[in-house]
């Protein structure tokens, strides 16, 4: 993996670029200010032919979709463009049905390239579509939202969510190309960016104690809008993924570890019922306490690094316990019962990723239901 900070020959845009090592499908990430505006130029020389087709959703729409033709078309690039509604309902069959269907009415061929334009559920049902249309074309990434930008649009995770849970139906299916323009997180409200926020913070956490250092006196302005910190942080978490993602693509190991708090917190979204009572990201951030809480009854870490953890979520206004969700019971049977039907249960023991410090996660698969339910009776109470 290569990074290095560029200037784009047509337009002086400053931006940092790193590569994502796959072989024949490696892939660049470009990260900087206003790359929308310019994205024509940087599309051009990955596209099979000058001809796109752009989905994205109605809010997404209105804020970047007329910059992203303008630059298709300097660029020579024919374009089209599938507008959804926002929002998690369209990660579904029906609605992936109806982007195929779209896509042959407008009879695509194998060369054209889609183009998602949003946040993660953009991405991951673009991602898809172009993974079994005509069975397989390619697609580029343009991530609008802090936690795309640092998680879901690097790494070739795609999919769509099923009545029996989320993405259960996808594919590794990695882009031609990542386009991540910091000036889109300028329309996001705060809530989203500390949801996107939380995952930068893992990134830390799992094996950087210096970037975490370095978020504990630069958390509060990136959140608040600073833009030099959040091309840096989101450099940062794209490097990180993009070095686990080249020796791991498909999880067999390594990869397991960006999950960090995701046990926990996919069982929360579920029991909640993925709605906006608790965002992903905020989840995630509960996930991460609660994941480092189950370390230090384990006696794997102090109970310092948990105290660490949650100042720093806290101090950027990201929920660090169960009161901190308005209108939701916490019950740890619950709780538990939905992580038995999220991971493999293995003699009642499940798979976490837990840590012997800040930066120092690991993979345990030998994790015991009582210590478990043991940290979600002691948060209840917190
Ligand atoms: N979001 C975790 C992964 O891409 O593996």
């Amino acid at each position: 993996m290569e990074s290095d900070l560029k200037v784009s020959d047509q337009t002086m845009t400053v931006y940092d670029s790193l590569s994502l090592e796959l072989g024949e499908r490696s892939y660049q990430i470009l990260i900087g200010a206003n790359l929308i505006n310019d994205a024509g130029a940087f599309i051009l020389p990955v596209l099979r032919q000058p001809r796109v087709v752009v989905i994205t959703d109605e809010n997404v729409a209105q804020l970047y979709l007329p910059n992203l033709k303008r630059s298709l078309s300097s660029a020579g690039i024919g374009h089209s463009e599938i507008i959804l509604q926002a929002g998690e309902c369209t990660k579904s069959l029906s609605h992936l049905e109806s982007i195929i269907d779209q896509l042959l009415m407008q009879k695509i061929d194998r060369d054209t390239t889609l183009i998602a334009l949003g946040g993660g559920v953009i991405g991951d049902l673009t991602g898809f579509a172009a993974a079994v249309v005509l069975r397989g074309i390619d697609f580029i990434q343009i991530p609008t939202t802090l936690l795309s930008q640092v998680d879901s649009s690097v790494g070739g995770k795609t999919g769509i969510n099923t009545k029996y849970g989320k993405n259960l139906i996808g594919s590794y299916y990695q882009p031609k190309l990542v386009l991540a323009d910091i000036t889109s997180l300028e329309s996001l409200p705060l809530r989203e960016i500390l949801s996107g926020y939380a995952e930068v913070v893992k990134y830390g956490l799992i094996n950087d104690a210096p970037f975490f250092d370095w978020l504990e006196k630069s958390g509060n302005a990136l959140c608040e809008g600073d833009k030099a910190l959040r091309q840096q942080a989101v450099m940062t978490c794209c490097r990180a993924k993009a070095d686990i993602v080249s020796q791991d693509e498909r999880e067999s190991g390594e990869r397991a570890l960006l999950n960090l708090g995701h046990t926990f917190g996919h069982a929360l979204e579920a029991d909640i019922g993925y709605s906006d009572t608790i965002l992903h990201g905020e989840a995630v951030a509960l996930g991460i306490i609660l994941a480092h809480e189950l370390s230090v009854t384990m006696k794997l870490c102090s109970k310092e690094v948990v105290h660490r953890v949650k100042d720093h979520y806290q101090s950027v206004g990201l929920p660090v316990s169960p009161s901190d969700i308005s209108g939701y019971n916490w019950n740890p049977n619950r709780l538990i019962s939905q992580m038995k039907s999220d991971k493999k249960v293995k003699d009642g023991r499940l798979t976490f990723i837990l840590t012997k410090g800040i930066g120092s996660a690991f993979i345990a698969n030998d994790v015991a239901l009582e210590d478990v339910r043991t940290i979600l009776a002691k948060a209840t109470n917190s």
